[in-house]
């Protein structure tokens, strides 16, 4: 990552180079061109204000001179010839009729003798007929003088521009690509090596600097599945200790058992044989039971589609079907309230917690009975089962939903409620208690409507 974003910014560096060289290019090039236009320009005027000085057939020599003049002055060397090559007037000429101090100025802008340029030659026209030549050159000061100073220095700042812009440019992006380049990839590193501790077993590592950019998110998310690893990985802890525990009392006092049958302590009869077959059993129902939690987990992946449920009738069933164990206690089980309430749900999930929930409410209650009461709530459903049992402390209530809690008197495992809430969760719903010692316990089922797909 690191080196990547080094490449990327020497990318930029290298781009910023390029374009800073070919506009350097261009700047002088374009430079050269206005100078030669100018040139031209400056020429053509010359011309113009020289051929004006000629009226009636011959040359106002005043305004040539002053033409002449203006051309030296433009840093060109030049002289009017007449047809026959004879030299009229020169800008040399010209500047030296100028007084002292003036001719002193113009000094600067003087031919220099040496490696001068030759002439061009122009023809010089009046009312369409020639009149004459001007031969025309470039002055080129020397190299000290202050003109060529001018023009050196013009060319020298451009250049030292382009540089300096470029240095500052480049170097800032050098400058960045070292830092940034950390900077950015610190915490992906910090992150990779958090992972690693993860991997290799320590589950108890956090990311610090949870902020709300990207980085931070990402942090947050990481140290979200760290944590829900942990307790995971606890609970599954938990619930080895949890089986092996439950496993234990069954197979011990079936051994117990068989050994006494084997010593012939007891005899090993129809009876005995009976008991050893109730042990089993409880073995069986807590296997099925660990099935039920281990499905209920899996339903996390796999959500069934919701299907048409007619809530009363629903609950008309599971009556119907617990009625017999209702009975048996002379307790009461009835549904509040006549309305049919169309819902969309999981009927097979909602039926096995509605009937874990109304046994536990039977097996708590001595007098009275169950009331189930049903409705909507916006955009949900709910299902209550009200009992006139025995209730709990709060601080059981705090612990009826954890896997293997179960009271001092439950024949059960301490399963039920805990598959009753995985699966209500996984249908995207809540389960809650709400409990009195002496008065009784409210279960309360709160789920999606949900729409016919
Ligand atoms: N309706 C209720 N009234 C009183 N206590 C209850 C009721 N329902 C559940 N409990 C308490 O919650 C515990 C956990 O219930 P559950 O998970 O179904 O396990 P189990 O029924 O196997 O004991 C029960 O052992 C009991 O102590
Ligand atoms: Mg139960």
């Amino acid at each position: 990552m690191r080196s990547k974003l080094f490449v990327a910014f020497l990318l930029v560096i290298a781009l910023a180079l390029l374009s800073n060289l070919m506009f350097g290019h261009r700047i002088m090039k374009d430079f050269a061109a206005y100078e030669k236009g100018t040139r031209e320009d400056h020429i053509y005027w010359i011309i113009a204000s020289v051929e004006s000085g000629y009226s009636h057939g011959g040359w106002n020599m005043r305004s040539l001179e002053s033409s002449l003049r203006w051309a030296a002055m433009l840093r060109f060397d030049c002289r009017v010839e007449d047809l026959s090559g004879r030299t009229v007037m020169s800008s040399a000429q010209a500047v030296n009729l100028l007084g002292e101090a003036m001719r002193i100025r113009m000094q600067i802008v003087q031919p220099e003798s040496k490696g001068a340029p030759p002439y061009e030659n122009y023809p010089l026209f009046h009312m369409g007929n020639q009149i004459g030549t001007l031969a025309i050159r470039d002055i080129t000061a020397p190299a000290d003088s202050p003109l060529r100073k001018k023009e050196h220095i013009f060319k020298q700042r451009g250049r030292q521009f382009l540089i300096t812009s470029f240095v500052i440019a480049g170097g800032g992006a050098l400058f960045l690509a070292v830092v940034l380049s950390q900077f950015l990839s610190r915490p992906v590193r910090e992150l990779k090596r958090a992972a690693e501790t993860l991997a290799g077993g320590d589950l108890s590592v956090r990311l610090r600097g949870t902020g709300a950019d990207e980085i931070g998110k990402l942090k947050a998310a990481f140290n979200a599945m760290a944590e829900a690893l942990q307790r995971e990985d606890s609970l599954r802890k938990r619930l080895t200790s949890n089986v092996a525990h439950e496993l234990r009392t069954p197979l011990a006092v079936m051994k117990a058992r068989i050994e006494a049958m084997m010593d012939g302590v007891i005899e090993a009869d129809r009876a005995g044989l009976e008991s050893l077959q109730a042990e089993l059993d409880s073995l069986t129902r807590l296997i099925g039971s660990m099935e039920d939690l281990t499905k209920a987990e899996a339903g996390f992946l796999k959500k069934s589609p919701p299907e048409k449920v007619l809530l009363r009738e629903f609950l008309e069933g599971i009556v119907t079907g617990m009625e017999p164990l209702f009975m048996d206690k002379g307790l009461k089980l009835e549904i509040a309230g006549g309305q049919e309430l169309p819902v969309f749900t999981e009927p097979e999930k909602l039926e096995k917690v509605l009937k874990n929930v109304i046994k536990n409410a039977a097996n708590h209650t001595m007098e009275g009975g169950v009331l189930l009461k049903y409705g909507f709530e916006g955009a949900m459903f709910y299902v209550e089962v009200k009992d006139t049992g025995k209730g709990m402390a709060p601080d059981e209530l705090g612990r009826i939903f954890d896997r293997f809690y179960k009271g001092k008197d439950s024949k059960g495992f301490g399963l039920g409620l805990a598959i009753a809430r995985e699966l209500i969760e996984v249908m995207g719903g809540s389960i809650t208690a709400q409990s009195r010692p002496g008065t009784g316990s409210v279960f309360r089922i709160v789920l999606p409507r949900g729409k016919e797909r």
